[in-house]
């Protein structure tokens, strides 16, 4: 390799490796004004101004005009020992917000959106190793509640189960071993459910079968016993609907659903864990955590009576039946 060759190289990698302070430096300055007041001030200014005229640190914006001025974003000159900043025609054109031309809103999504959860690009990459610790995630509270939650109710009735969304497949492990004489289908989506099957090397292949499916699109397994643990927070009241009645159809007369989840109490006051799980949810998905009677109201207008409600330490639980 040449040594023109090499310094190339190592320009390239100096401009990827600091890819990201360009943008956030770029989104910055625009987002404080910094282009705007300058558009609007027709005459270049000091960072001293710029940073009264923005309500910013003097240190603070002096650098960052210095590495807007090094992005070629500003250009500055100096008078009298004392720099003076204007914007560039890239700046003045485009990132000024009161630009017609101005791309300020596009960058301003940029930054706010998709810069934080870039973070998380190598967890998306590496998803082999992101179902792993979400199954190891979900494991690891099974472990301490999944017994109890199991016990709530005397299941022996029901000879074949169907775990929705039954995941890495813990819930159904505990049922077997709670009722010897059942089988567990692990229903779950197509990517997961061959993840979960190496998890269950040991078990007895007639006790235990996968299928993998979307539980909104595709048809249910047959079973007497539908458990949906952890599944309807993650939903809005009509998608929940749209599931439980769906299981009603598929239920025999004498079949049932089994919901466990994070369950406020009527008042909305005890029970931590499921008001923890409501700001989650906020976050991430449409879903929400319930009352017991937001979820008998969901069970009862998919068509399940004798609906049964309890609570453990943590988690509730409701049985509905056909
Ligand atoms: C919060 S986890 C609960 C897992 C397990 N039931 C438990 O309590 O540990 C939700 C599960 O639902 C599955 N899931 C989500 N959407 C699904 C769909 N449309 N069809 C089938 N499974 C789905 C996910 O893959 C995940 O395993």
């Amino acid at each position: 390799m040449t040594s023109t060759e090499d310094s190339e190289i190592l320009k390239t990698l100096f401009q990827y490796q600091n890819g990201f302070l360009i943008s956030k430096i770029m989104f910055t300055a625009a987002e404080l004004g910094v282009f705007d007041l300058l558009r609007e001030s027709e005459e270049p200014l000091t960072a001293e101004a710029i940073a009264e005229g923005l309500g910013t640190s003097h240190i603070g914006m002096q650098r960052l005009l210095e590495a807007c001025v090094g992005l070629k974003l500003l250009r500055m000159e100096m008078r009298d020992n004392k720099g003076f900043y204007g914007n560039t025609a890239l700046a003045d054109l485009y990132l000024a917000k009161s630009s017609p031309k101005s791309q300020y809103s596009d960058m301003k999504f940029d930054s706010e959106l998709y810069y934080p959860s870039f973070q998380y690009l190598a967890d998306a990459v590496r998803s082999e190793e992101g179902i792993q610790l979400y199954f190891g995630a979900l494991k690891n509270s099974w472990i301490l509640y999944c017994r109890e939650m199991i016990s709530e109710f005397d299941l022996s009735q029901f000879h074949h189960i169907c775990d929705l969304g039954g995941g890495s497949g813990i819930f159904a492990e505990e049922h077997i071993l709670s009722y010897p004489n059942s089988s567990v289908t692990i229903f779950d989506l197509p990517e997961v459910v061959e993840k979960a099957k190496k998890n269950f090397v040991a078990l007895e292949e007639s006790q235990i079968s996968f299928q993998g499916g979307d539980f909104f699109k595709d048809s249910v397994p047959e079973a007497d016993l539908y458990i949906l643990s952890r599944i309807l927070h993650l939903w809005d009241d009509e998608k929940c609907m749209q599931l439980l009645t769906k299981l009603y159809k598929a239920c025999k007369p004498g079949g049932g659903v089994l919901v466990i989840e994070p369950v406020l109490d009527e008042e909305r006051v005890k029970y931590f864990g499921a008001h923890f799980a409501s700001i989650k949810l906020l976050v991430h998905t449409d879903g929400k955590t319930r009352t017991p009677s937001e979820h008998k109201a969901l069970l009862t207008a998919a068509g399940f009576k004798e609906i049964q409600a309890k609570h453990g330490s943590v988690y509730g639980a409701l049985l509905g039946r056909k």
